[in-house]
């Protein structure tokens, strides 16, 4: 009742406060619980990381060690589970079969989903992190009809999740660890981004006492959106499609820029971050030294350097203070890692799933929270007489 204002979009309206994750939009700044990212990228392990968000304190070896025990031991699915990947089309989007598999986690955890009893909310965090790399693995191996493999256990959550991923059977497969070291990295620099779209939507669902599972299947469903975690995958078909087209970036731009319908530059532009993505600095660094050791450069990479450069320099751009966001060189590194480009926007939810965790744990601990409920201004049609349907 009474005063209503709009903010479409959320543009300046805090929905919560939080004490996780600080960004300052304007100085290119973003800190993981008063960390750095620059400090924690490389340095911190995507697991100590983990710890940190949900913990509020980096762990200590021996804390580190038994919270990485905790999640091994929960990385297998149960039996039913396997089955249920059997069900999708093989051309099933992987993103539609992940949030579909965390919510059919809940069926088999009925007994440990109340977000009011702390035992059953740590249960429910180390299922999750341990299940959703095993999960994203066999949405992928359904999808090339490949055999679903056991989770090892003497591997580390990497590891184990690029050998599920690109382990067969009959091979004998070891993980490279370059390409694990690259890829913990990445999982760090996702794993949290303070009220993002699909981080509100944990919480919102979350602010209905719905289980963990049902608010973190939620988040996997706004983060597939091409504005949010699919423009990974959208930048590499973009770059795709100048190359097809010739490798014009020029032509390309103008048709950006002439806001051709559809037509925008993905992996640019940020809500909050206005003079750059911090992020997006340490991944062109970490796509330069990966792209580097191929056989056979990659021209795409090109294609983005290009893009950026005649960007970074065109008033369009420079006056909208877009610059190139954390989606616009992962693309082409996961490229370069063998992942196909539907399970780019997976590997984003794989490394957001701590940030979601913690944030869902910070709201539900706070005895202050309500249920989300905006507001809004209705526009429909006043008060009007019904007119029974024989007389319409
Ligand atoms: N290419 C061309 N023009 C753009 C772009 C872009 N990528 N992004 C924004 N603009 C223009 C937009 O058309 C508008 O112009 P005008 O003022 O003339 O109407 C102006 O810049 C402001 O844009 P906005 O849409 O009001 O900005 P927003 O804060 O609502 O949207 C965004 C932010 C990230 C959704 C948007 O920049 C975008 O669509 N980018 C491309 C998709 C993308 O890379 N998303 C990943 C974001 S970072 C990681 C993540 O969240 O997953």
């Amino acid at each position: 009742t009474g005063f209503v204002t709009l903010d479409q979009g959320f543009v300046n309206t805090a929905s919560c406060s939080s004490a996780i994750t600080y960004i300052d939009g304007d100085a290119g700044i973003l800190r993981y619980r008063g960390y750095p990212i620059e400090q924690l990228a490389g340095r911190a392990s995507f697991l100590e990381v983990s710890y940190l968000l949900i913990h509020d304190a980096l762990p200590t070896p021996t804390e580190l060690a038994d919270f990485a025990d905790k999640i091994r031991v929960h990385t297998l699915l149960q039996e039913e589970m396997r089955t249920f990947f059997s069900g999708f089309p093989r051309d099933a989007h992987p993103m539609a079969v992940l949030s579909s598999a965390v919510t059919a986690l809940s069926t088999f955890y009925q007994d440990a989903l109340d977000p009011t009893d702390p035992d059953q909310v740590e249960i429910s965090t180390i299922r999750l992190m341990a299940k959703l790399p095993t999960i994203a693995a066999y949405a992928y191996k359904k999808s090339i009809g490949h055999p679903l493999p056991y989770p090892d256990n003497s591997l580390d959550y990497v590891e184990n999740f690029l050998r599920m991923t690109f382990g067969l059977p009959t091979v004998r497969y070891d993980v490279d660890p370059t390409l694990a070291k690259v890829l913990d990295m990445l999982l760090v620099l996702h794993a949290d981004h303070e009220q993002n779209c699909s981080t509100s939507t944990v919480r919102l669902v979350g602010s209905s006492q719905a289980n963990l599972y049902a608010s973190v299947s939620a988040g996997v469903n706004a983060l597939s959106g091409p504005l949010h975690g699919g423009a990974n995958a959208a930048v590499l078909d973009m770059l795709e499609q100048i190359q097809r087209a010739g490798g014009d970036v020029d032509t390309f731009v103008n048709r950006v820029k002439n806001k051709e319908k559809g037509v925008k530059l993905m992996g640019f532009g940020h809500r909050v971050y206005k003079n750059y993505d911090p992020r997006a600095a340490i991944v062109k660094k970490a796509a330069r030294d990966v792209l580097s050791t191929m056989d056979k450069p990659d021209p795409l990479l090109d294609i983005a350097f290009k893009l950026e450069e005649i960007a970074l320099a065109d008033d369009y751009f420079v006056s909208r203070k877009l610059y190139p966001n954390v989606d616009f060189y992962t693309g082409l590194i996961y490229k370069a890692m063998g992942f196909p480009t539907n399970l780019f926007t997976v590997l984003f939810a794989l490394g957001r799933l701590p940030g979601w965790i913690a944030q869902w744990r910070e709201m539900t601990a706070d005895p202050t929270t309500k249920i989300g409920r905006p507001r809004q201004l209705y526009t429909g049609s006043p008060e009007r007489e019904f007119i029974p349907i024989d007389k319409r």
